[in-house]
């Protein structure tokens, strides 16, 4: 091989006349006559090189036969490009490297798919062949992208005092709200480990133990339904503090991500961030991680729609509308897909009245006399052109059904910036919610999250009111972290766990090692952890998670490269003692 003396991005003017070696695969080919042009591409980039047949040292009959993704080593002298072509979009567009020898180092067979065309390939095509597409620009830049996060999240944690410690990955389960990959032990037959849903209960440890700024970027693992924005095992940036309020978190965690943005991709994130309360947060986007970029609130018109002759919303709980500026224009196949829409999030469906020269039509506007409708117009702000959108209903469903259908329009209408990052925190969140499908309390974050009173009594009282001292950062529309201050007094944690249904035995069972070390000198404490998988979407500019993980599993759970989950030998069922049964 001729080992390469400089990368394939990095020629410029000043290597004009210089001999050297380069190594990549071959991007494209462009055969003109007796010369042959060649894009050499590296994970640096590309350099043009150039085989004329007359300079060729060696056999130009097999430089013809090269092909696409073929890996060459060649040694040449570097030369100007003539003035016409010279390519401005290349960093290496000025020069071209006249080759004299050419090894072949791996010749390639027919590809599945065009690397310099992703889209030419379904995804499934592209997983199973998943290192061809790490090939292609985009993945190579959000890979490069996902390394200078992590080295910019770690050059700042560490610079202010926080300590990366590594918890185990076989550990006792942790709920947080999903379900559990189980691990069978060999060695204590009918016993499982489960994979941390997140390093919680290690991570509280490390402060009663004295770590006071522990954080870790850690594979966490969760068994639930997958989207664009979740994978099955996924990355965080775990920390947790001791002697702390949420203002600490809050500014050591602003510092964090405006650290990473303005080192990863050259942006200042605003000074403070700005705060939104979760109810106002509903009430206003229908959305606990609202996207800001964009207004489109949620207005309240049940003052209206009660005095209309409009009767279905009459009992309805809140009414709520959103006016989409210019959209007089949409379909009524428009409006049937976001009625669909809507319905998907339980809304009984969409109402809506378009208006036309100072008037409100169509839709419901035949419920609403004259007066009335100046009210509502005046009211709403709704303009000739504009369409509003009404929903009546619960408030929950109201106001998460409007909220989502706000996301929608913003796609639709291209309403957000894509180089606007606008960072927020979502705080005040309630303790507790009913589970729909139990119908019992549950947590809304997890239960080691500290209510904002510290009375007993008063948690008995009404555990549906109550706050919890837990915050959630959301960028652009996307939940980035959530964290909370912990509880740290053991008779708080054991009320909290009894409320959620646990028995004395089973809180003793599940976390009696976590209340035992709270009674041994706990500081309080609190944390937070960052998707960083999201992180790096947003600093890519990616739309699905799978683009910035160098191997994701499918939507089902599966890598197509490799095959997994995939049967084990009857061997190894054996050593665990485990029997398959077919389910019928
Ligand atoms: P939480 O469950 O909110 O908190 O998770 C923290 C952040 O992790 C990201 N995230 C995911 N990313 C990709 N795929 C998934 N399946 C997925 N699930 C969560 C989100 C989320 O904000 N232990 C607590 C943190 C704490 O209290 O300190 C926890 O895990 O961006």
């Amino acid at each position: 091989m001729l080992k390469r003396t400089h990368t394939c991005g990095e020629l410029g003017k000043d290597h004009i006349g210089e001999s050297v070696n380069l190594n990549g695969w071959v991007n494209t080919v462009r055969l003109h006559g007796q010369v042959i042009f060649i894009d050499l591409r590296d994970r640096y980039g590309k350099t043009q090189i150039v085989f004329n047949s007359e300079d060729y040292d060696g056999d130009f009959e097999s430089v013809k036969k090269l092909s696409m993704e073929d890996v060459l080593s060649v040694k040449g002298t570097v030369q100007a490009r003539g003035e016409n072509a010279v390519n401005p979009d290349m960093s290496t567009g000025e020069i071209e490297v006249m080759v004299d020898t050419m090894e072949l180092l791996s010749e390639t067979t027919p590809l599945p798919f065009v690397i310099t065309d992703r889209e030419s390939a379904s995804e499934d095509l592209r997983l199973k062949y998943r290192y061809l597409e790490l090939r292609t620009d985009e993945l190579q830049y959000n890979i490069i992208t996902r390394h200078k996060a992590y080295q910019a999240v770690r050059g700042f944690l560490s610079e202010n005092n926080f300590l990366e410690v590594e918890t185990p990955i076989l550990m006792k389960s942790t709920p947080e709200g999903a379900r559990d990959f189980l691990v069978p032990s060999r060695l204590h037959n009918g016993k499982f480990y489960a994979l941390p849903q997140s390093p919680q209960i290690y991570k509280q440890i490390l402060m009663i133990s004295g770590f006071d700024r522990y954080f870790q970027i850690v594979k966490c693992f969760r068994d639930e339904d997958f989207r664009a924005d979740r994978q099955p095992e996924f990355t965080q940036i775990d920390i947790e503090m001791s002697f702390v309020d949420e203002e600490d978190i809050y500014s050591n965690m602003e510092g964090m991500t405006r650290h990473v943005f303005k080192e990863v991709i050259g942006t200042e994130l605003p000074d403070p961030f700005p705060r939104i309360t979760y109810d106002e947060a509903m009430s206003k986007y229908g959305s606990d991680k609202p996207d800001t970029r964009y207004e489109l609130f949620l207005q309240d018109v049940k003052q209206f729609t009660d005095v209309s002759d409009f009767n279905a919303f009459k009992s309805a709980e809140c009414v709520k509308a959103i006016v989409v500026l210019g959209g007089a224009k949409y379909s009524r196949k428009n409006i049937d897909e976001m009625t669909d829409l809507v319905k998907s999030f339980k809304a009984k469906g969409l109402t809506w009245m378009k208006m036309e020269e100072g008037q409100l039509t169509g839709g419901i506007s035949k419920f609403f006399g004259d007066d009335l409708q100046k009210e509502l117009i005046s009211s709403t702000g709704i303009c000739d052109g504009d369409i509003i959108f009404l929903i009546g209903d619960e408030r929950s469903v109201t106001e998460k059904s409007l909220g989502a259908l706000r996301v929608e329009i913003a796609n639709r209408e291209n309403l957000a910036d894509k180089n606007d990052f606008k960072p927020l925190w979502v705080t005040e969140f309630p303790m507790f919610e009913i589970d729909e499908e139990t119908d019992k309390l549950t947590f809304l974050h997890h239960p080691f999250t500290s209510p904002t009173t510290q009375n007993v009594n008063e948690l008995d009282s009404d555990p549906e009111s109550l706050k919890a001292r837990a915050y959630d950062l959301t960028l652009n529309g996307y939940e980035i972290a959530g964290g909370s201050i912990r509880i740290h007094n053991p008779e708080i944690q054991n009320k909290v766990f009894s409320l959620l249904g646990l028995s004395q035995e089973e809180a003793q069972e599940k976390f009696g090692f976590l209340v035992e070390a709270l009674t041994y000198g706990a500081p309080p404490h609190g944390g937070i952890a960052f998707g960083f998988d999201r992180l790096v979407m947003l600093l890519t500019g990616s739309s699905n998670i799978r683009d910035v993980i160098a191997f994701p599993k499918t939507t089902s759970a599966l890598s197509l490269m490799d095959g997994s989950p995939d049967s084990v030998s009857d061997n190894q069922l054996d050593e665990l003692n485990i029997q398959i049964i077919k389910k019928k």
